[in-house]
């Protein structure tokens, strides 16, 4: 009876665990099964491993063929699981050293030809692989992406099952895996605020957003530029810390988008499109998966035309809004995800888009336009700290003014104000943080207390409400908030006469 065992990995979470995956070699009639609270698609990796094997050349053994997956009381899903079965089923076949492949960790799915298929989790397996002071085995094309968990960490990236266990006998060494020397793009590429002609107030408030990570609502007829400003959001922000990077590259990579194998450097942008299903937005489905809540994680995510959203999908944003993070439920418990996105949203005055532009509106203005703001609920609008209306500019108009600032000169200033911030609040943002931590003077508060009164506005709204005037004074690198900056604050409160905001 031989046994033997291979590190592979099961995603949980952003992490990846470690999982002993053992093969034993029994006498008895010939069969293959394997054990340990494995999903259909690792069941399925039998079929894969025995064509693969056939590919090279290699008969199954004709015994008793058990696979183990340990500890048993953790769910293994996914098909990664091929390659550290196959390559466990081969050592215990003595044609690779068990002291070569017990030096790794194994994840990848493989193909009936024997090819090594990308799978996600490769990151998270790697900087696990690390933790296990073991190397990693993968297939080819994910090689790069292992390589950000560490220069030191042992690679063999190899396209196939026959070249791995050639690199791993010592009969042909693969190529080492380096990090790329030169990135194929400028990772700080995107689209640049320079492209934005006039529009001074929108301009504005998607710089004060972006200081004190405010979420923004955006309302204006179609074509203003409201996804165009949008877009621009994250050419505002700070850069990404490296451990922000790995974090939210850990993530993508668990959701199996990680184009080339590159990290994600810059805060991301997400734009789900309104169809979009509830579990997709936050996370979940039968093979669990992390939403664009968690894919907009530290970026930004984008909400174009908010009304047309459903319900239960808005409604949902709630947790993460509040904690930064996403619960989803399943049958064996519950999976957490990070989910702290700078949240905005556009959305036309009304269903056909005109309302208040007496040319085009319909009959129905201005009935239309609350019908459809109606449609998001109270709770939603009120968690939404700035709302600004885009005003479009005319083709005319359009011709005739300059390109504006570029985004690396408002990212300077933004970038200014959030240290200002981080050094007060100890790391929190204003969006964040307590306002009791903000200097304000008498005269404002005054101020801003009555404006509140008239306004009517809830406990929530008066936070949100010195919360962006804090982030104002900061851009203009002012101790205390002062009434002016309460004033502009003021006119970025959404105007509903007829709810308490
Ligand atoms: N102020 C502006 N400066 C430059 N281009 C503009 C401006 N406003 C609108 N545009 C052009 O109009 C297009 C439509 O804008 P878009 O952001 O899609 O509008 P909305 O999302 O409000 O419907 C933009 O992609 C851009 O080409
Ligand atoms: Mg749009």
């Amino acid at each position: 009876m031989t046994i033997s065992s291979v590190l592979g990995f099961a995603l949980s979470g952003i992490d990846a665990i470690p999982v002993r995956v053992e093969v034993q070699l029994a006498s008895g009639l010939p069969s293959f099964l394997i054990v340990g609270l494995a999903d259909k698609a690792v069941a399925e990796a039998r079929e894969r491993v025995r064509a693969a094997l056939a590919a090279m050349g290699l008969a199954l053994p004709a015994k008793r063929i058990v696979v183990n997956l340990a500890p048993a009381n953790i769910v293994k899903e996914g098909s990664h699981f091929d390659l550290p079965i196959a390559l466990a089923l081969l050592t215990a076949m003595a044609v690779v050293p068990p002291e070569e492949s017990g030096r790794y960790g194994a994840i990848g799915e493989l193909s009936l030809d024997g090819r090594i298929n990308p799978v996600p989790g490769v990151l998270p397996a790697a900087l696990s692989a690390v933790d296990q002071s073991r190397g990693l085995i993968c297939g080819a094309q994910q090689g790069a992406e292992a390589r950000w968990a560490g220069e030191t960490l042992d690679i063999v990236a190899a396209d196939c099952l026959l070249a791995l266990v050639n690199h791993l006998t010592g009969e042909q060494v693969l190529p080492s895996v380096e990090l790329p020397a030169r990135l194929p793009f400028d990772p700080a590429g995107g689209p640049d605020l320079a492209d934005v002609r006039g529009m001074e107030t929108a301009r504005r408030a998607l710089e004060v957003a972006a200081a004190g990570a405010h979420s923004l609502l955006m309302t204006g007829p179609p074509g203003a530029g409201k996804s165009m400003l949008a877009a621009r959001l994250p050419s505002l922000l700070p850069d990404l810390t490296s451990a922000e990077i790995l974090e939210i590259s850990r993530i993508h990579s668990i959701s199996g988008q990680l184009p080339m194998g590159l990290p994600i450097f810059r805060p991301p942008f997400r734009d789900p499109h309104h169809s979009t299903s509830q579990v997709a937005l936050v996370g979940g489905g039968s093979r669990i998966r992390p939403g664009e809540v968690s894919l907009a994680h530290r970026g930004v995510l984008f909400l174009d035309e908010l009304p047309e959203f459903s319900r239960p999908a808005l409604e949902a944003l709630r947790q993460p809004i509040e904690t930064g993070t996403i619960t989803v439920a399943r049958a064996s418990g519950h999976v957490t995800y990070p989910a702290r996105f700078q949240l905005v949203a556009a959305m036309n005055p009304c269903r056909c888009g005109y309302l208040g532009d007496a040319a085009q509106e319909c009959r129905k203005a201005p009935r239309c336009g609350e019908d459809y703001t109606a449609r998001i609920s109270g709770p939603m609008l009120d968690r939404m700290d700035m709302s600004v209306h885009v005003e479009p500019v005319s083709p005319a108009e359009l011709a005739g003014l300059p390109t504006g600032e570029s985004s690396a000169m408002v990212a300077e200033r933004v970038a200014a104000a959030r240290a200002i911030q981080s050094a007060r609040q100890d790391g929190l943002t204003n969006a964040e943080a307590s306002p009791d931590l903000f200097p304000i003077d008498a005269a404002a508060r005054d101020y801003a207390v009555r404006a509140a009164d008239r306004l009517r506005l809830s406990a929530r709204g008066f936070t949100r409400l010195l919360r962006v005037a804090r982030t104002i004074a900061d851009l203009a690198d002012e101790t205390e908030t002062a009434q002016p900056h309460v004033a502009e604050a003021l006119s970025y409160r959404l105007r509903r006469p007829d709810r308490r905001m």
